[in-house]
């Protein structure tokens, strides 16, 4: 089998730069080791950055969202017992957040996708690429039993932290940073109306918590715990109590609503370099893992999405100038660091010991 483009991993990297290249009229096909129904339920991010609206809205996948999605014009900041409004669209001109779920993007994607007939395989197995130094690179995978083999014009690796694909890349040349940080959090998604109207981070002696939402009915509330903590020490009376205490503001009541769904993060940060090594590109968690703050992950990926769909579509077109592959990289690089430093004063101390060749942890 051939196409223009082979992308591994349907999450919202990989299924965003299938929609645009669609739109270029570049041919691709996506392989996804999970079934449909587990990567349409996986619960992840939820904040939508502007530049991530824009992106899937101008892909056509924004219909939904536009309906569903619920804008927010500000944050919240609360320390010291005061919780502080921070009016983001005041501040920016008039750019907004909006709370959509990773999983109803994906699902929007996916149907989008499937509708148009355009290859999508889920539960593929042994995936591995292969020739990314040549002109021909080659998926090798196996479908309901099948052993396959897709030649590509290029390689999209969108497969996420433990994907395949950054194994192309030789031993010798890929660099690793990465951090884990001593402490986890706990998420917890609730069948409760959220009292707060938008977002609000708070830092509190007992530990970090925030409270989000993905609807009018559904809380997603976090609390920071060890990054090994056992979820069954944590009964639902005590996840609220929890809250309660680290949220409390004179003239706020959370609402409680049975939990559905609970789980402990570790936070984690790690950059990988290069993002490109001969016809395979990484992008999304492939590359880049953030914390789970403000939805980085997803956005950053979405954001790996749109820089790179055109430059590939130009490239399998044969219109592309010399260097322009290497665009990729220069600028989704240094978005990833960015994006680690804001969330890590210590990162670039990390990575610069790791430049000198020292041990990480
Ligand atoms: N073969 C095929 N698919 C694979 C393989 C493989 N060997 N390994 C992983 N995958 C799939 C995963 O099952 C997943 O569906 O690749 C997909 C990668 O998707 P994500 O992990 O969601 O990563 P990405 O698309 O980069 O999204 C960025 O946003 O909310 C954040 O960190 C979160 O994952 C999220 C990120």
């Amino acid at each position: 089998m051939r196409t223009q483009v082979g992308i591994v991993g349907a999450g919202p990297a990989g299924l965003t730069l299938a929609r645009l290249l669609r739109a270029e009229g570049i041919e691709s096909v996506v392989l996804e080791a999970r079934s449909r129904d587990y990567v349409e339920h996986r619960i992840r991010a939820g904040v939508l950055e502007q530049g991530t609206v824009d992106t899937l809205v101008g892909a056509g996948a924004g219909e939904r969202l536009r309906r569903e999605g619920i804008v927010h014009h500000g944050i919240g900041l609360q320390f010291g017992g005061e919780r502080h409004r921070v009016p983001l669209s005041e501040l920016t001109g008039g750019a907004a957040i909006v709370i959509y779920g990773q999983t109803e993007i994906v699902k929007d994607l996916i149907a989008i996708r499937l509708d148009a007939g355009d290859p999508l395989h889920f539960e593929v197995e042994d995936v591995a690429v292969h020739d990314v130094e040549s002109d021909r690179p080659r998926i090798t995978y196996v479908h309901e039993g099948r052993p396959q083999e897709l030649e590509c014009d290029l390689v999209a690796g969108c497969d996420g932290f433990h994907g395949v694909c950054r194994e192309a890349i030789p031993a010798g040349v890929l660099t690793e940073f990465w951090r884990e940080y001593p402490y986890g959090w706990l998420g917890v998604l609730a069948h409760a109306a959220p009292a707060h109207g938008e977002v609000v981070y708070c830092n509190t002696e007992r530990g970090f918590a925030l409270l989000s939402l993905r609807s009018p009915e559904v809380s997603r509330l976090y609390l920071q715990c060890r990054p090994d903590e056992d979820v069954g020490e944590w009964p639902d009376e005590r996840i609220w109590e929890e809250l309660e205490a680290r949220v409390a503001v004179p003239g706020y009541t959370l609402n409680r609503g049975p939990i559905a769904e609970k789980g402990v993060t570790g936070m984690r940060s790690y950059v990988a370099e290069p993002m490109r090594h001969g016809r395979v590109f990484l992008a999304g968690d492939a590359a880049h893992v953030h914390s789970p703050v403000g939805g980085q992950g997803m956005n950053t990926g979405i954001g790996d999405a749109m820089n790179l769909g055109w430059k590939l579509a130009a490239t399998v077109r044969g219109w592309a100038r010399p260097g322009l592959l290497d665009t990729y990289e220069q600028e989704r690089h240094p978005v990833g660091e960015m994006v680690l430093r804001m969330t890590d004063g210590a990162y670039k101390l990390v990575m610069a010991r790791t430049r000198a060749g020292l041990a990480l942890r």
